[in-house]
């Protein structure tokens, strides 16, 4: 078997219930109860055997965990080397606290710069194995611009609902990967309605964030590398792998310190660990509703319904089910929720680039400053093994190198009573005419890449055809307003299907561009002269060339 052709057995748990049923695709809800927090479950037995000989074996990246990951065939995976972040030992800074075992899991070494890569990797590899091709996603930055580049690589366009208030560099950087960009004026909760609405509307798959199992199951494996670096930094316990004693992480949505929690259970049921860390949930105290609540000794979350703080990254107002989990965890287990001032974080932003050369976004430098603030409390001990997350880096996108139209802008009231039909009413805003393309062509690879290059440009509907006799058929029920016809394909070549199309008057006038990588001889070139629009060599044209083909003749 090779390295990435694994598979293996996964089950769906309902937190409410107790259900169990075979993982085979992704539910919105329990089947039995309709509960919506569904935990994905392994064969643990066969995983306690397999780890110890086939980790020896495997790099280090998030996908040597793959038995406990939800993806059914590890082909479908999407990868770009994401996990297998450093776990850096904060000297000067333990120095300076008299804490001399501080580690910063580095976070900014993902692809795109933030821990959202694990997320990314694994729901974008989820959505390949389902067949999803077009997908909704809201976000308050980081989410978008790892989805964005993944699904890049994967073929599939990506919708991003942004609050405006996100920082235009990432929204650009979301732009650049060829995502749509739509900024809604409204707070990240509203965001995440409109995106919603869009979705159901459009008939989309929406990411369904901490309700879906990829974000917290890849989330896992943050800990799951943390705890197999430890013995490495601080010397060997009585299990293989260990437990710090504090894991913490800047919180919005909740996902990282959930898959963290998740992960040590799991850990603790292979043997490998033999306790749970305590998690320290850190909120920027303009948007800390999991503080205040947990202060409060509620069991769910109160929104902060008006969000009052420069770090929009993790401006959630309602986190919903992940606080209560994570309330509860705090409540048994101790740990800590705790709000930071924006000053206090951007001096710890400057501290720890200062003390140990490690530069990071604000949203990751709220966890620091959420450190210095439970070390003087005296919350942790200065003696205790503490892992923080250094969750992102922030790299700005030039202006100058998108056109002005890279954004859509959705404006939704901010008077109550007009809210609902102003969602409603702004996504009219989103509807467009579209234009429709058949791309008829066998080799999966090609198609993705034609796929993507039409998913860059918001006005297709693709259709696709994997044969010629498909591809036939296929023109004739949809009628396309342009075809990319292959020549070569096994079966009904495209010289076959074109004599088809042009002998059926319904269908003969559709425009029909050549993309092949055949070299012609001089009986085929007589063969499609005046029967095709244009003819295109694969691999001797650019994306930009071949819309404007498109363009021209599928006005
Ligand atoms: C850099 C950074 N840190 C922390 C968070 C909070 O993550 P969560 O609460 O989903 O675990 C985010 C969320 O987008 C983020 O981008
Ligand atoms: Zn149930």
């Amino acid at each position: 078997m090779k390295q990435d052709e694994f598979k293996h057995q996964i089950w769906l748990e309902c937190a409410a219930c107790g259900y169990r049923t075979p993982f085979v695709r992704p539910l919105k809800a329990c089947e039995q109860c309709g509960g919506e927090w569904l935990d994905a479950r392994y064969d643990y037995d066969a995983v306690r055997k397999q780890w110890p000989a086939a980790l020896r074996e495997r790099p280090f990246d998030m996908w040597r965990y793959r038995e406990l990951l939800p993806l059914l065939d590890g082909t479908h995976r999407v990868t770009m080397g994401e996990g297998g972040t450093p776990l850096l030992h904060a000297t000067n800074l333990g120095l300076m606290l008299g804490c001399p075992h501080i580690y910063v899991k580095d976070e900014r070494q993902g692809p795109t710069g933030s821990f959202k890569d694990r997320q990314a990797s694994l729901a974008i590899s989820v959505m390949k194995e389902h067949d999803v091709t077009e997908a909704v996603v809201a976000s308050t930055g980081n989410v978008a611009i790892s989805y964005s580049a993944y699904s890049a690589l994967a073929g599939i366009k990506m919708w991003t609902f942004l609050t405006s208030l996100v920082p235009s560099e990432k929204m650009r950087e979301v732009a650049l990967y060829g995502s749509e960009v739509i900024k809604v004026t409204a707070s990240y909760d509203q965001t995440k309605k409109v995106a919603a609405d869009f979705a159901a509307r459009k008939g989309l798959f929406i990411d369904r964030g901490i309700r879906g199992i990829s974000a917290r199951e890849s989330m896992k494996t943050l800990a799951f590398e943390t705890a197999e670096q430890l013995p490495g930094l601080i010397g060997p316990g009585n299990t293989p792998w260990r437990t710090p004693d504090w894991y913490i992480q800047a919180v919005s949505g909740g996902m990282g310190p959930v898959g963290v929690w998740k992960a040590y259970e799991e850990l603790m049921t292979l043997g490998l660990v033999d306790r749970m860390p305590k998690l320290a949930c850190i909120q920027a105290a303009g948007c800390a509703p999991m503080v205040h609540s947990f202060n409060k000794g509620l069991e769910e979350a109160e929104p902060v319904l008006n969000p009052q703080t420069l770090i929009i990254t993790i401006a959630t107002g309602s986190p919903g089910p992940a606080y209560s989990f994570l309330a509860r965890v705090v409540r048994e287990h101790g740990g800590a929720f705790e709000a930071v001032s924006d000053e206090e974080t951007f001096r710890a932003m400057h501290v720890m680039a200062k003390l140990d050369g490690i530069s990071m976004e604000p949203a990751a430098a709220v966890a620091f400053a959420g450190l210095f603030k439970l070390l003087s409390k005296g919350a942790i001990r200065r003696d205790e093994i503490i892992v923080v997350n250094c969750s992102g880096h922030t790299f700005p996108v030039e202006k100058h190198l998108l056109g002005d139209e890279w954004a859509r802008t959705v404006d939704v009231s901010t008077d109550t009573l007009v809210v609902e039909e102003g969602l409603l009413g702004s996504l009219g805003q989103l509807d467009e005419q579209v234009r429709t393309v058949a791309i008829i062509e066998d080799d999966p690879q090609a198609t993705l890449l034609l796929r993507r290059i039409l998913q860059t440009r918001g006005e297709y509907r693709i259709f696709e055809a994997h044969d010629g006799a498909a591809g036939l058929e296929l023109v004739r029920r949809e009628r396309p307003d342009v075809i990319l016809l292959d020549l070569m394909m096994p079966g009904m070549d495209g010289f076959e299907v074109l004599e088809a199309l042009k002998a059926d008057d319904k269908v003969k006038d559709v425009p029909v561009i050549v993309i092949t990588a055949k070299e012609l001889t001089s009986a085929e070139r007589a063969r499609l002269s005046g029967q095709i629009d244009m003819f295109m060599q694969k691999g001797s044209f650019t994306d930009e060339e071949l819309l404007e083909e498109i363009l021209k003749r599928a006005a």
